[in-house]
């Protein structure tokens, strides 16, 4: 299969590629993506050496036109649009750069896999469309309205709901992941887990938000991953598919059970104040995903944080790199990955 992913400098979508290009030998990725600040400078290279001539790398806007030639130009038969703003504390402070990528960018994407001929199209979205649970409530399953509480939220869900309006208008064939918290290897170090670490062996405070019994489901990314490809293979046009290991941790316990692994000490923690209209308990039913197309996930949550502190441990230059903002700044702003293409489309 040739696919265009998007977003694939980023955490998700590089594991994604690497995942694909491995579990496939006769596929071929054409990786697109803009590398904002959440790119990390190595990660084009780095699945550039295992792709070989399998993978193309364009540094592109989703929202660029031209994205229709490199559809065309690649022979693309499926997208996969992990492409977004992420953050939901930057999303806060800047809620316009969400709605340029994550609802005018899909919505480029989405009319240029249609210019293309239809392609398949897999939309990679969140558990926080939904909303906030309270602690007795049932688990949010497809049919749970959509109520997001964040600017972040709030355009993945506009992405959704222009996704799901597409393949109803004109027939597209689109389906939907939506996922809870992920975590494992070359996740940036502004998300919550990769900061636990990453500050724990620094010695550094950990700072908590409110009374850190914020619940999340957490789920190792390569699970993940899987899920987004038996939806991408076996899904139905015009489904939604949740995507969890039904992990419900309160933050404040994986931040004492991430010391514990680093043998560090819970002093570390700090509480900060509350970031605004912060939902209070995220928790996703997988039941669809299991039973009609036979996805499970391989990691629990032991496993998943141990393979993840493991290597946080042994690749400090990873994240210290980009920790380091005068460097990252510098690198971003002169960095061209080899045997990548910038604006013109050739072959
Ligand atoms: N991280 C999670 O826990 C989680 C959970 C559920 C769903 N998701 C969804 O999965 C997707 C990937 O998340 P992630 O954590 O890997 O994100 P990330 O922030 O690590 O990576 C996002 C990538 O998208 C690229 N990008 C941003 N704007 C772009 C644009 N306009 N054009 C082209 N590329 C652009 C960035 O350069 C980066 O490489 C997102 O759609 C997110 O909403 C994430």
């Amino acid at each position: 299969m040739k696919v265009l992913v998007t977003g694939g400098a980023g955490f998700i979508g590089s594991h994604f590629v690497e995942f694909f290009l491995r579990e496939y030998s006769d596929s071929t990725v054409v990786n697109l993506d803009c590398l904002t600040y959440a790119a990390h400078p190595d990660t084009v290279d780095r699945l550039g050496q295992i792709g070989g001539n399998r993978y193309h790398f364009y540094k592109m806007d989703i929202g660029d036109p031209q994205v229709a030639q490199v559809l065309k130009a690649h022979h693309i038969e499926a997208i996969v649009n992990f492409a977004a703003e992420t953050h939901v504390d930057r999303s806060i402070l800047d809620p316009q750069a969400f709605v340029r990528t994550n609802v005018l960018g899909t919505q480029n994407l989405l009319q240029s896999a249609r210019k293309a001929g239809n392609l398949r199209f897999v939309h990679v979205s969140t558990d926080e469309v939904y909303g906030s649970l309270e602690p007795q409530d049932p688990t949010f399953t497809e049919q749970t309205p959509l109520s997001p509480n964040s600017p972040y939220a709030a355009s993945k869900a506009g992405a959704d709901l222009l996704a799901l309006a597409s393949q109803r208008t004109y027939q597209q064939d689109i389906v939907i992941t939506r996922c809870t918290n992920n975590y494992g290897p070359y996740q940036f170090p502004e998300k919550l887990l990769p900061l636990i670490i990453a500050n724990a062996l620094e010695d550094k405070p950990i700072p908590v938000y409110g009374d850190g019994k914020q619940v999340r489901d957490w789920i190792y990314v390569e699970d993940h991953c899987r899920g987004i490809d038996a939806v991408l293979r076996k899904g139905k046009s015009g489904e939604v598919y949740n995507i969890s290991s039904s992990a419900e941790v309160p933050n404040l316990e994986i931040i004492k059970k991430t010391l514990a692994l680093l043998k560090k000490p819970e002093s570390l923690i700090t509480f900060v104040g509350d970031r605004p209209a912060h939902d209070r308990r995220y928790g996703l039913n997988p039941e669809k995903i299991k039973n009609e197309l036979g996805w499970k996930p391989k990691y629990n949550l032991e496993q998943g944080l141990q393979l993840t502190v493991d290597w946080y441990r042994q690749n400090r230059s990873w994240w210290e790199k980009v920790r380091d903002q005068e460097y990252f700044k510098y690198y971003q702003a002169n960095y061209q990955p080899k045997g990548s293409k910038t604006g013109e489309v050739t072959s």
